[in-house]
């Protein structure tokens, strides 16, 4: 089918379908997707350095850089011919500018800028957060802000009030790790590897998640604020006095109670805010949303309170293009618009353009 044969209903005051080709470089996933309409994924195509950054035990800037220039043509090339489009049936170039690493960045936004700037298409930065949000618009057609949104990744643990496209309050932040890091930390401590958090996840499905006690922090005064250092401690604590004395590690044990403690502390502060601020609708997002005692636990409790819950698809949490070209429709109906003077923002605060 043609691209502009595949039409349906167009309701974003625009008088034709848009497509947006977005792509992702702020860590170790170099990713390309063409988006229909904000909701619709043409095609997705992510090519992960995992394996690359393994053996050093986590990212390593520079060879992340080096990946992303080696194989980001490639991603874009396959992400349009999946689509089955060309560039010039697109209708703009969406990028992640901001936060992230920043020589992996700039490799994204500089093809970004050269494609935009030689096909003469408009450019639109996207915020990574932003992207991990709109992530829950790809699946959930009914989903429309406002709603409460939870992200989990590598780098933030944020509580979000998403009041419109493009539009956040955020109510709530860690004060110390971010959830994923305290995942990746755990992990490799025990000897589980790198990427953490889906190795937990895999290790505590045959532990006790009571087995052992570890304490919740709370932040005085803040009551939607996160801290894990503590919790991290203790848990590296238990690991060293066991290395120390010829003791086993009871590592599925330890990954289940480390991740009942993680869980317990976003679904309460998560659902106690939808529930403070007045909201029936509450989404969770990042690489942490994946994990499948998170996703449980907050289907329980939001189903006890009444509230609905939305989560996306496992590709779709961790880092990806699709969540981008998500994004950067909303930011381009709403008028966005970067010039050829955009630059890679490794500490871009969200809601700023
Ligand atoms: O969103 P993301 O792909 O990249 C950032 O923007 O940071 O998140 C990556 C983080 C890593 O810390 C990884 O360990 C964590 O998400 N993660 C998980 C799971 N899958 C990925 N954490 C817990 N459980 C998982 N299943
Ligand atoms: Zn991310």
């Amino acid at each position: 089918m043609d691209a502009k044969e595949r039409n349906g209903s167009v309701s974003n005051g625009e008088d034709r379908d848009v497509f947006i080709l977005a792509i992702e470089s702020s860590c170790d996933e170099t990713a390309a997707s063409v988006v229909r309409n904000g909701r619709e994924v043409l095609s997705n195509v992510i090519s992960s350095q995992i394996a690359l950054h393994t053996q050093f035990g986590g990212v390593v800037p520079e060879i992340a850089s080096r990946k992303h220039i080696e194989k980001i043509n490639q991603v874009i090339t396959q992400a349009l011919e999946d689509a089955g489009m060309t560039l010039d049936e697109i209708t703009a170039i969406g990028v992640t500018y901001g936060p992230g690493l920043v020589g992996a960045l700039l490799v994204g936004v500089a093809e970004a800028k050269a494609i935009a700037y030689a096909a003469k298409k408009p450019l639109v930065g996207v915020h990574h957060i932003e992207g991990h949000i709109a992530a829950n618009y790809i699946e959930n057609p009914d989903l429309e802000p406002p709603f409460v949104c939870l992200v989990v990744s590598g780098g933030h643990t944020h509580l979000v009030i998403v009041k419109d496209y493009g539009v956040f309050e955020i109510i709530g932040r860690t004060r110390d790790d971010a959830a994923g890091e305290a995942f990746d930390k755990v992990a490799r401590a025990v000897g589980l590897g790198y990427p953490g958090g889906p190795k937990v996840d895999l290790a505590a499905r045959d532990g006790n998640p009571h087995a052992m006690e570890f304490p919740r922090a709370k932040v005085v005064g803040s009551p939607y604020d996160f801290s894990f250092s503590g919790l991290k401690s203790a848990v590296l604590n238990d690991i060293n006095k066991a290395k120390m004395t010829g003791r086993e590690i009871p590592v599925a044990d330890l990954a289940a109670s480390f991740q009942n403690a993680v869980v317990e502390a976003l679904v309460s502060r998560a659902v106690s805010a939808a529930k403070e601020y007045g909201y029936d609708r509450l989404a969770i997002a990042g690489g942490v949303a994946s994990n499948s005692a998170l996703r449980r636990e907050m289907k329980q409790a939001c189903e006890k309170e009444g509230i609905r819950f939305y989560y996306p698809s496992p590709v779709f949490c961790t880092d990806n293009a699709a969540m981008i070209g998500a994004a950067a429709y909303y930011e381009y109906i709403r008028g966005t618009r970067h010039g050829w003077d955009l630059n890679a923002v490794p500490n871009l605060k969200l809601g700023e353009r």
